[in-house]
């Protein structure tokens, strides 16, 4: 097993590390597998009662590695990746994510199911996923335009383009912007004082929070992911992918 995913676990606290800095922590294959299989665990697994997301001080998570969406594109819901995403959809207990720099694709979306966000100040996050050639996943579709409104979900989904940790507590995405070399000491902070509180509450909690929306977030994560994966193999997301492979600007003129 690689060391892309650190897990580490201090008391009741399992954190788990995006630990790929050279490639920007853009997730494989290999790593959603590592984090579908420990949140499963985690989930009933007693002696954990919070789990913390975090990367680096300088990076969250550049989104998926686009070389494997090119190379190993996922193929049916039990790709390691649709299996991570109903693994931290589902997840009964609290969540918290540090999150410091770009935080790209599902950097971002994968936040919309946790239960809070501690910011760095240079955190920017984007879900760039029109100008790749495919559409939202994680339930974004859904979830990002009950968080922030119809008009700016459309701005972030349709335009792609990157909004900065102070725009990201303006419209509810994260619960508190801080330095970066912060970020970690919050959350660390805030998973303890939870880990101290009685873990039948806090589940219970987390149901009641969220009742009513899990049917109809794993259905729209489904139907998202029919066309994300048939998008995946078409024109536009392959002239995307080129292009960034290129170090140059896509030409979207033929597709
Ligand atoms: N998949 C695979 N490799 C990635 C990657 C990704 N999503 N994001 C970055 N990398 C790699 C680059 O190819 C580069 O590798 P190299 O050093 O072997 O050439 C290395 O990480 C550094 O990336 P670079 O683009 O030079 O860093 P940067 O600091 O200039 O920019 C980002 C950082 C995150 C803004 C930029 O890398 C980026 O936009 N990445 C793509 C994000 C994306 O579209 N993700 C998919 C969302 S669905």
């Amino acid at each position: 097993m690689s060391n892309d995913i650190l897990s580490h676990t201090e008391g009741a606290i399992l954190t788990l590390t995006f630990n790929r800095a050279q490639k920007k922590n853009s997730i494989t294959v290999d790593m959603y597998q590592q984090l579908a299989d420990a949140l499963t665990a985690a989930s009933t697994d007693a002696t954990i009662r919070v789990v913390v997301f975090q990367g680096h001080e300088a990076i969250f998570s550049a989104g998926n590695d686009l070389g494997d969406f090119m190379n190993v594109p996922p193929a049916g819901g039990d790709s390691p990746v649709f299996q991570f995403l109903r693994a931290i959809a589902s997840f009964p207990k609290p969540i918290i994510a540090a999150v410091c720099g770009p935080a790209v694709g599902i950097g971002t979306t994968l936040l919309l199911h946790c239960d809070l966000v501690i910011a760095g100040d240079n955190a920017a996050f984007s879900m760039p996923f029109v100008n790749l050639g495919l559409c939202p996943e994680a339930a974004s579709s859904l979830l990002v335009p009950q968080m922030m409104g119809y008009h700016r979900a459309a701005e972030a989904l349709l335009l792609g383009e990157p909004f900065m940790a102070e725009a990201a507590l303006e419209v509810g995405l994260v619960n508190r912007v801080v330095p970066p070399s912060e970020a970690t000491r919050v959350a660390m902070q805030w998973a303890q004082k939870l880990a101290a509180k009685p873990i039948s509450s806090l589940i219970e909690t987390k149901r009641l929070l969220k009742k009513g929306d899990a049917q109809v977030v794993a259905e729209r994560m489904k139907e998202e992911g029919v066309s994300f994966g048939r998008m995946l193999r078409e024109p536009a997301a392959k002239e995307a992918f080129t292009a960034f492979m290129e170090r140059r600007l896509p030409d979207f003129s033929n597709v």
